[in-house]
């Protein structure tokens, strides 16, 4: 019971709020922890659709920054002049030279980017896990020095070699289950703070 009560306020919020989606809160409780995003700051949001993170970011970084928003599906409604949408797959060349062109280096990379789930939870964190190690290979490239990268992953076995690597480039590393996160979910957020180079 609780867990419905706890889902249809957030659901409920986000609409008379005006955000895209619940998630929305995730993002907004993650960033006041971990300030992973600031004023002014260059914003590249992976898996954006339908546009709650990208409205959240859009917020913080106010008039003096921008937000790039790359999904599958196209995001439409945000009526925002710092705010470009790049319509496609994360895992192709294509889009990624689109991000690029954009903006070579960004202040901070957040990722909520997640594959159809199936029920099947090592096959749900294995897809999971592959489209998370694109983001972070195209992040280490353009990511500034000092800058952070925050992404959701469903749990499982690869974590932990996942977070090593992460410590080599990046000077912290917090695993998080944000309290908008349904209850059973197996995703978790990993925000790795202060990029080393
Ligand atoms: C949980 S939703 C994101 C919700 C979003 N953060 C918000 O607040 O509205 C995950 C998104 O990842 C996108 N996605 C999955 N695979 C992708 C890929 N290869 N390239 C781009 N987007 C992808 C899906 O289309 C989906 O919209």
């Amino acid at each position: 019971m609780a867990v419905y009560n706890r889902k249809d306020s957030y659901y409920k919020k986000a609409k008379q709020e005006g955000y895209k989606s619940r998630a929305a809160y995730k993002l907004k409780e993650l960033n006041t922890k971990y300030k992973i995003i600031k004023n002014g700051y260059k914003v590249l949001d992976c898996g954006a659709a339908p546009g709650g993170w990208s409205q959240v970011a859009l917020e913080i970084v106010s008039d003096k920054g921008f937000v790039v928003g790359v999904d599958l599906n196209p995001i439409t409604g945000i009526n925002n002049k710092n705010f470009i949408s790049i319509a496609g797959d994360f895992t192709t060349d294509e889009i990624l030279n689109q991000v690029l062109n954009v903006c070579p280096l960004y202040d901070a990379v957040i990722s909520d980017i997640a594959p159809h789930t199936i029920g099947i939870r090592d096959a749900d964190h294995t897809n999971s896990l592959e489209l998370v190690e694109k983001v972070y290979d195209f992040t280490i490239k353009t990511l500034k020095k000092g800058g952070s990268f925050l992404f959701k992953l469903f749990e499982g076995e690869g974590r932990k070699g996942l977070v090593e690597r992460l410590k080599k480039d990046f000077k912290d590393v917090r695993i998080i289950k944000p309290d908008a996160t349904r209850q059973g979910s197996m995703e978790i957020y990993i925000a790795a703070l202060n990029k080393v180079n």
